[in-house]
């Protein structure tokens, strides 16, 4: 889990958690991992991923080959919406991680994963969080509702409904679809990160779809270990970032009084895009009685 607020950074990291990417000691074999986990990705979006995702990736030229140097990266990030991405070593403190996106600053790991597994990940690696999470964030929408996060995440840790704000985090930007007249897009970076999940969490009939609603989402739990159970579909970022610019406290009270909802459920008041089967989260549960 993450450290205690006011936990001292690790060893060789500056008060605020930053390291240097050291961008020139990576090695061949780290910058081919990031080349084919591009290449293998970029290819499958095209169709899957929304456009402010896919235009995000053309902006930034993260396939120059290799591990992006975030130096020249930010340089084109800040002109778009002012975000910059800093390395950090590892999970930080939940203040720490909200005061950085406040000020517009991403916190990225450094490290990226092993060539022989590449679709197993334990820690939010380089390519997750650039490749994943660094498009979206040259979307001025989109750059403003990160913002707009992180001060409400400072507000939900004095309310103490930090829980509650980590869903709409993890519904939304990590595992967000979006509507399209095309049909549904992926804007997540936990999906466009996971070769697997870019193709489950559009195509397969086991997974709910539901209609974003802000306060059945921060009422869902969610699953860490395997792909999602629900997916929740927003109109728009516009609408996004519309139904967060409120004031979270009476809804943080609100919540004090409600259960949480199952995490496979479809409720009388949900829009269902789909009833998922949940066939696949049948299927993994090891050992259950028939
Ligand atoms: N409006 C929220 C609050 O009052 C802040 C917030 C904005 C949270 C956008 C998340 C996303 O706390
Ligand atoms: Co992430």
């Amino acid at each position: 889990m993450n450290a205690s607020p006011m936990a001292a950074p690790p060893a060789g990291a500056r008060a605020d958690w930053t390291i240097d990417q050291a961008w020139e000691r990576y090695g061949a074999a780290e910058h081919a991992v990031w080349t084919t986990l591009y290449q293998r990705q970029a290819k499958m979006l095209a169709g899957r991923a929304c456009d402010a995702f896919m235009r995000g990736l053309e902006a930034l030229d993260l396939r120059r080959g290799g591990i992006p140097n975030f130096e020249t990266m930010n340089l084109e990030l800040r002109r778009l919406t002012g975000w910059s991405v800093v390395a950090v070593p590892g999970l930080l403190p939940d203040a720490m991680f909200f005061e950085h996106l406040a000020n517009r600053r991403f916190p990225a790991g450094r490290f990226i994963r092993d060539g022989a597994h590449l679709d197993y990940l334990q820690e939010p690696d380089v390519f997750h969080d650039v490749f994943g999470h660094v498009p979206m964030l040259t979307d001025p929408t989109f750059a403003d509702y990160m913002q707009a996060y992180g001060q409400g995440g400072l507000r939900a840790g004095q309310l103490s409904h930090l829980h509650h704000l980590a869903r709409l985090y993890w519904y939304t930007v990590e595992f967000g679809l979006m509507q399209t007249g095309e049909g549904l897009r992926i804007y997540g970076a936990g999906i466009v990160s996971s070769r697997a999940e870019s193709i489950f969490a559009l195509d397969d009939p086991s997974p709910n779809r539901l209609a974003f609603d802000l306060e059945r989402v921060m009422r869902t739990p969610y699953r860490i270990d395997d792909f999602q159970q629900a997916y929740f579909v927003i109109p728009s970022l516009d609408a996004l970032l519309a139904a967060t610019l409120q004031d979270f406290a009476p809804i943080y009270a609100r919540l004090e009084m409600a259960s949480d909802i199952p995490i496979d459920a479809v409720l009388p008041t949900d829009t269902a895009f789909t009833r998922g089967t949940q066939a696949y989260a049948k299927s993994r549960l090891v050992g259950a009685a028939p």
